[in-house]
Order: C-alpha cells, then structure tokens, then sequence
C-alpha cells in the first residue's frame, strides 16, 4: 500500500493516467471499523484504484473536548487498509490540508445546517463542506465512498458535489451494525460493555417508529419508540422525521414514502447518532 503524507507525493502516485478517472475515494477520520472496510470494498470493486483519507478534521468538532478525545489508532488502521488492500493512503497534515490562504473556505450549505446535526453543532457541516471541497479536490476522484449512518453528512455532501464536482459520483452507502443493532461508530471505542448495550435500544426504538409508520400519526408513532429509549440512562439531543431530501422537518401525518427518521443520543457523555429511511 502506497502511503503519502504531502500534497506532493499524492500526487506523485495519481499521475499514472491508467488510474486516472477510475480513482475511488473513501474520506475518514480514521479510528477504522467494519463499516470504513465495507466502504472501501465496495471501493475496490467498483474503481481501479482506491483511495482512503484519514484526516481528523477540526474544524469540524464545535467541541474541542470532542476534537481531543476523537480516537486515533494509526497502526491499527494502517494493517487494516493494507488487509483490505487499499492502494493509497493519504494522511495529510493540517498544513497540507489548509495551507495559508485556504484555511477559510466557505461552501454555501442552504441551510442544510440549521437543522439537526447542524443546529446543535454549530460549524460541523461548515467544517465538513470544508474539508471534503479540499479532500476531492486533491484526490479527484471518479467516485466517492460515504456511509449513510451519517445521513445529514451524506447530504450536505451531495449540495457540495453539486456546487462543485459534478463529475464525482457520490455512493451512500447502508450503515453498518454490530449484532445488537447499534450502529457502527468510531466513537462506540468509548463506551463501556454496559453502555453498548444500552445504546442498542436506539435501534429498537427506530424499528419501532419504522413498524407503526404507515399506522398512525407521526407523534404517536414517535412516541412510541421514544417510550423504549426512556426506560434507559438515555439523554435524547434530537428523535425526529423529515424529508430525506431537504432535511425538514415532517411533523404531519404523512403515510409516503421519503422520510427519515434522525436520532441523537447521549450514552455515557458519547454523543450517537443514528437514522432510518422510513
Ligand atoms: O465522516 C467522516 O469521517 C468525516 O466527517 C469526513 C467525511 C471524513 C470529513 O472529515
């Protein structure tokens, strides 16, 4: 596996007009899980060459207490790329990233981040359009891997593509989950046996909304999973329906399809988040 650590280098190993157009990008923070593998296997299927990114953005975390405890675990993610033979990994610096002059991009959002995730974390989509404008346009990639556990992400991401890379094409991709349900995470690493376990009713809880959708009204339906999630040392930040295209919120009865249901959670002082197309 190729490793580049500057802009240089990546370079460098992307010239090679065979691999040119047919470049597969997986962006990460690192802290690797099944669900980063399943992202660059698919990848690896679809592309003659992949690239995987792990950069700990941080401009993205509005808490910088978040940004310090983010796991990092190089040496394991590296065996593990090299395991799934990823071509090339890029881990730049903060320097490479955002040399002077481009430490300010600002990609119009449309709002997408007053919303959710966006409400709550003031500056995380702004850091994220950020990051990823630089990361594509560094790696150029033909197709860009992302998971849907981070739904919002997945659209902000998608206004972004619009906006700029029109050639790219962005594969969201099924999260991925541990047996219990609970959705694959970086930030699972810092819950305790018990936590895990408590954090698994976020599933249930959404299966449960999914199974009474079409059946009864919105608030009841959300109710009723919400009922579940209370039983548990669980602090509710967000569990609620919008459009899954424009990210607003359905409050009505409304038995058609494109909703999603946007959860998040506080466990044992780790924020998760976690969603379902209902
Ligand atoms: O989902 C992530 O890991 C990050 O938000 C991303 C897309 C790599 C940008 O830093």
């Amino acid at each position: 596996m190729l490793i580049a650590k500057t802009n240089k280098e990546l370079k460098k190993f992307l010239e090679n007009p065979e691999i040119n157009q047919k470049i597969g990008f997986v962006p990460t923070m690192g802290a690797l899980h099944l669900g980063h593998l399943k992202l660059i296997e698919k990848s690896k299927k679809e592309n003659l060459f992949t690239v995987v990114s792990i950069f700990v953005n941080p401009k993205q975390f509005n808490n910088k207490e978040d940004f310090n405890k983010y796991p990092i675990t190089i040496n394991e993610d590296i065996e593990l790329l090299k395991s799934v033979n990823c071509n090339l990994l890029y881990m730049p610096s903060y320097e490479e990233i955002y040399p002077s002059g481009l430490e300010n991009i600002n990609i119009p959002l449309h709002d997408l981040d007053k919303v959710y995730e966006g409400e709550k974390r003031p500056g995380h989509f702004a850091g994220v359009a950020a990051v990823v404008h630089r990361l594509f346009s560094l790696v150029e990639p033909h197709k860009a891997f992302f998971g849907l556990k981070d739904f919002q992400q997945c659209i902000v991401i998608k206004n972004l593509r619009d906006q700029y890379f029109k050639n790219i094409k962005l594969k969201f991709c099924p999260t991925i989950r541990e047996k219990c349900g609970l959705a694959m995470s970086s930030r699972n690493k810092r819950l305790s046996k018990e936590g895990l376990k408590i954090a698994s009713n976020i599933y249930k809880a959404m299966k449960e909304v999914k199974s009474n959708f079409n059946k009864i009204e919105i608030n009841t339906a959300l109710s009723e999973g919400l009922k579940i999630l209370k039983q548990y040392p669980i602090e509710i930040d967000y569990f609620s329906v919008a459009n899954k295209h424009s990210l607003k919120p359905n409050k009505q009865w409304m038995p058609v399809r494109n909703n999603v249901l946007l959860v998040a959670v506080i466990v044992e002082d780790v924020r998760l988040i976690d969603n379902i197309v209902i």
